[in-house]
């Protein structure tokens, strides 16, 4: 068969119909009252114990940290209380090794130096104290309570959350596996190493950076609709979103403020289905959870997020490298080759590496509508070792990216469809024609072309969404959004340690709503924040 029809029967295989979307919607809205009602489901619904969004009016100097793919960031936030607020953050590249590391305390070691690199960096007043008091005394305490920063820890793993700064690690995902640290408080783990270097900060919340992305919405666009879910597609996904405290039927073990009838839900959508039984499931699906450290587990993860569909390509790249039927990156002679030379793979190349294909060239693959597709045939030699690939080459590699790239949006589209449902918001009057707020963040929705149209073309064929419901529905990014709301649930802590009442601070967000004429969706926490 002919490389063009070869390559349009693969990406047929990857086809997911508006009738198999609507079938996995009804699905997720099933698993979603299923994890509801009952612990150790397949979606998770982790309650969150924060029971409200923000509004736009907190104020405060906070500190956050972000662990959860491919880097490490360390970031301070000043929330300026008019639904600003001003960012100076670090990244760093966790090596590969503390990914797999032997102990827990050998990554949070790592993550805590560069905690104490920021300060140096940013926050030189806290980290010469921190110096004169390294130098003076053996103990972090001591310090003044106005002088410790309030950390806000994004941990993007799921954690069985047992309270506003404890959790549990269930397991790991998106390539970490560390099992020495299953089972422990990772904010235990991060503050022991933290005292270690005797720095000024204190660990005051746990956050999923799905919840810190709803907040941080929540804060930057606060209107009468809010924000009803946040949700990351990056080197994973998930979602959490805003659920009826009356649908919560497990039993919850920590404290919280019931008076707003409501509670984040972290839903760990990665893994919803496990069981496949709506999810779709090619040769290649199959074979990269067979290779992965954790088969059967994240099953929708693996068929959405960005950690994954570079290596569903190569998957399909490698088995058309193999077949002797078609000719895929091999001229017969320089004259099959529109450049009049001959494809040559080098033979180190990451396409024969597990992981090697990095899902920012399929980025470009769907960016590139040059006739001759000659950004992507740089970046094939440039990112693979890939020389003198032919258009044809190019254009079939180009139809199976597209391809996989857009099952992945169409299957986004019935988590986020789902949720919205179960929130009832597009048939209750008191919500009409208000818009349906929802943040999102990570590379793929940010990065990937038309990944939100494609999002939307597909909510527009679910029932009970369609044409109209589709326009309702408001997909905004919320970049950096994690650390911005881990600021804001350090916020909530900082305010409980400082024992104000749910009623005192309540009554003060209400007050400052009413100066800025906003509608509260009040703070969760048994007590509360401040400014
Ligand atoms: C994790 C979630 C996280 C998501 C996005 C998943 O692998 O299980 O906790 O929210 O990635 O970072």
């Amino acid at each position: 068969m002919a490389l063009e029809a070869h390559s349009a029967a693969i990406a047929a295989q990857f086809d997911y119909t508006d009738d198999q979307v609507n079938s996995a919607v009804n699905e997720f809205r099933r698993q979603m009252t299923e994890g509801l009602e009952t612990d150790g489901t397949s979606l998770s619904q982790i309650p969150t114990y924060v029971t409200g969004v923000p509004n736009g009016t907190e104020k405060g100097l906070y500190m956050a940290v972000d662990l959860g793919g491919t880097n490490f960031r360390v970031c301070s936030i000043q929330l300026n209380g008019d639904t600003t607020f001003n960012l100076t953050f670090s990244k760093v590249a966790i090596p590969r090794e503390l990914m797999v590391a032997k102990t827990a305390q050998e990554l949070f070691a790592f993550l805590a130096k560069q905690v104490e690199l920021f300060l140096q960096t940013h926050h030189e007043d806290h980290f010469e104290q921190h110096v004169r008091r390294r130098m003076t005394m053996s103990s972090p305490d001591g310090y003044k309570d106005e002088h410790v920063f309030r950390l806000g820890f994004t941990f993007s793993f799921p954690v069985q959350q047992v309270g506003i700064n404890k959790g549990t690690l269930i397991r790991w995902t998106k390539g970490f596996d560390i099992p020495d640290a299953i089972g422990k408080d990772v904010c235990a783990l991060l503050q022991d190493e933290i005292d270690k270097l005797h720095l000024p900060v204190k660990v005051a919340a746990l956050v999923n950076d799905t919840v810190g992305t709803l907040m941080a919405r929540a804060y930057s666009a606060p209107g009468k609709a809010s924000t009803v879910l946040g949700a990351i597609f990056g080197t994973g996904t998930n979602g959490a979103y805003v659920e009826k405290l009356s649908n919560l039927k497990k039993p919850l073990s920590g404290e919280y403020d019931k008076t707003t009838g409501e509670m984040v839900i972290n839903t760990e959508w990665g893994s919803f289905d496990n069981k496949l039984s709506v999810l779709p499931n090619t040769a290649w699906d199959a074979a990269l959870d067979k290779a992965s450290p954790n088969p059967g587990i994240q099953m929708y993860e693996k068929r959405v997020s960005g950690m994954f569909l570079g290596e569903i390509l190569r998957l399909v790249i490698i088995d058309l490298l193999k077949d002797p039927k078609v000719s895929f990156f091999r001229d017969e002679n320089s004259s099959s080759n529109d450049w009049k030379s001959t494809t040559n793979i080098v033979s180190d190349s990451s396409i024969y590496t597990q992981w090697g294909l990095d899902t920012a060239i399929m980025s470009v693959a769907a960016a590139d509508n040059t006739p001759e597709l000659s950004t992507l045939r740089g970046e094939l030699e440039k990112q693979l070792g890939i020389y003198s690939a032919g258009l044809d080459d190019a254009q079939a590699f180009k139809a199976i990216a597209n391809a996989i790239g857009r099952r992945s949006a169409r299957l986004s589209a019935v988590s986020i469809a789902a949720i919205v449902l179960q929130t009832g918001k597009l048939t209750d009057p008191a919500y009409a024609d208000e818009p349906i707020d929802i943040g999102v963040d990570g590379s793929l929705v940010e990065h990937y072309p038309y990944f939100r149209d494609m999002i939307y073309e597909a909510l527009r064929t679910i029932d009970g969404i369609g044409e109209e419901g589709a326009k309702r529905i408001r997909i905004g990014i919320a970049k950096d959004g994690s650390g911005v709301g881990a600021a804001l649930i350090a916020l909530v802590a900082a305010g409980m340690e400082k024992r104000l009442t749910t009623a005192d601070y309540l009554g003060e967000l209400r007050s400052n709503a009413k100066r800025n004429n906003l509608t509260v969706v009040p703070e969760g926490g048994e007590t509360a924040a401040q400014d």
